[in-house]
């Protein structure tokens, strides 16, 4: 072992179970890029009040959990937390939304960091696959990004999970229901934080997942209650459009997201068997965003799906997805000579798309097997200096164990035509 480890709320991604990940973003991602979605990817690191004005100064998140550095040009950056606000950054910084085509439509994957008290599920180094669609407001742009995040779940096999639907009214209801649920929480035994969090940002207190709180909020009004007639017939819409899909949802008049730039729908996915992190994804409206890092008006919808949870959500569900195996051929080489002429098969199987591997290190031939077998390889190629002579390479079926000899410069047609 080395003298480092890995920063405390971080873990390493790891083969084989490194595949896992890499086919969970894969089917993320395959939905999206097939509805339009275009691939983003925008920096590690961002101003710093870039995600105090978009994600909100009295969140958890911009309070608490940005890991916040100074550069020695003296610019304040902050890791990202998330990736909404740097995605609507860099449209406007591009002028994307300038080109006539609205909805901008993209999808990111990537590294989160999030100053957390880690456990299951909840860590400081995480990983999210996005989708984003700017300058639109239309219900059927938040049905399609629900419909296919559910599709991507369907695709992976899950099905404990659930969708959480609201709708969190917009600046002209909002700010009444905010004002009521404001004299409501004054009348209440509350401690000071607590208080003063009713005072800056009430909806979060809705999110107290304390029982002490919890209890005392059953009667607290609920902005379903207080939305306009716009705001009411947009999320009616939204409810039939992935009613019609059937995505199957439940109203929760409670849900409030740990960001502040939502509007109208927002939308969670919970797993049930995740324990106390159980939301593996959520998203929603942000009408209002644009305006907040100085754009212009653009409304727009996206979500982020974390992908270390929904692995979780996969073991939870005992789900072991069908992985190929990487590797279709591995050679071993019996000797210097052999070596010499195998590497350049290998390395013309490669050119011509064949997935082939090598046993490096001069390794005998049961070591070698050995290494075969572990990498999963349908077919092995041994070539020992009695072939050599003769011009010929063993080609061993590792399913049958049957094994025929081939003319060494039959290799790649031979192998082509049994992969298929
Ligand atoms: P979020 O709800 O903060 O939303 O994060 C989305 C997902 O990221 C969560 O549901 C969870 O699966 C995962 N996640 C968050 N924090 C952690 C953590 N500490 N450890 C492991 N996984 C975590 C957003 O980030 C918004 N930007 C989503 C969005 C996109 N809204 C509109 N567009």
């Amino acid at each position: 072992m080395s003298t480092f480890k890995a920063p405390k709320g971080t873990y390493d991604l790891l083969p084989p179970d490194s595949a896992q990940f890499l086919a969970v973003r894969e089917a993320i991602a395959a939905p999206l890029r097939n509805s339009g979605y275009g691939y983003i990817e925008t920096p590690g690191f961002e101003n710093v009040e870039l995600f105090a004005r978009g994600v909100g100064e009295s969140t958890d998140i911009v309070t608490k959990e940005m890991y916040v550095f100074e550069t020695k040009g003296g610019d304040r950056l902050a890791l990202r937390p998330e990736t909404t606000a740097p995605v609507l950054r860099a449209v406007l910084e591009a002028n994307l939304h300038k080109a006539g085509n609205l909805p901008v439509k993209v999808w990111y994957s990537g590294s989160q960091y999030r100053y957390e008290r880690p456990q299951k599920g909840r860590y400081r180094h995480f990983s999210q696959v996005g989708a984003e669609a700017i300058g639109a407001e239309d219900p059927a742009l938040d049905a399609e990004l629900i419909i296919l995040a559910d599709q991507s779940y369907r695709a992976l096999g899950l099905q404990n999970f659930r969708i959480l639907l609201n709708s969190l009214g917009d600046k002209e209801c909002r700010p009444v229901y905010r004002a009521a649920l404001q004299d409501f929480l004054r009348g209440l035994d509350l401690d000071e934080e607590t208080l003063r969090r009713a005072e800056i940002n009430p909806l979060r207190v809705l999110d107290d997942k304390r029982p002490e709180v919890q209890k005392q909020l059953t009667d607290a009004p609920l902005l379903r209650d207080y939305l306009c007639d716009a705001c009411k017939t947009y999320h009616e819409e939204v409810r039939e459009l992935i009613t019609a899909a059937g995505v199957v949802f439940e109203d929760d008049p409670k849900l409030v997201r740990g960001l502040d730039y939502y509007t109208r729908t927002t939308f969670e996915f919970v797993h049930d068997g995740l324990g106390s992190q159980s939301a593996v994804g959520g998203g929603g409206r942000y009408d209002g965003l644009s305006e907040m890092i100085g754009g212009p008006s653009l409304p727009s919808v996206g979500w982020a799906l974390g992908v270390d949870r929904t692995v979780l959500a996969l073991e939870a569900e005992g789900i072991e997805l069908d992985i190929p195996s990487a590797t279709s051929v591995f050679a071993v080489p019996l000797g210097e000579e052999a070596r010499r002429v195998l590497f350049s098969k290998v390395t013309e199987l490669r050119k011509n798309g064949v997935a082939a591997d090598f046993s490096y290190g001069g390794k005998g031939l049961k070591a070698a097997m050995k290494a075969a077998n572990r990498s999963g390889a349908r077919y092995a190629l041994v070539l020992g200096e009695r072939d050599l002579a003769e011009g010929v390479v063993q080609l061993k079926d590792m399913e049958s164990g049957e094994q025929t000899a081939i003319g060494v410069n039959e290799i790649v047609a031979e192998l082509e035509s049994r992969l298929g």
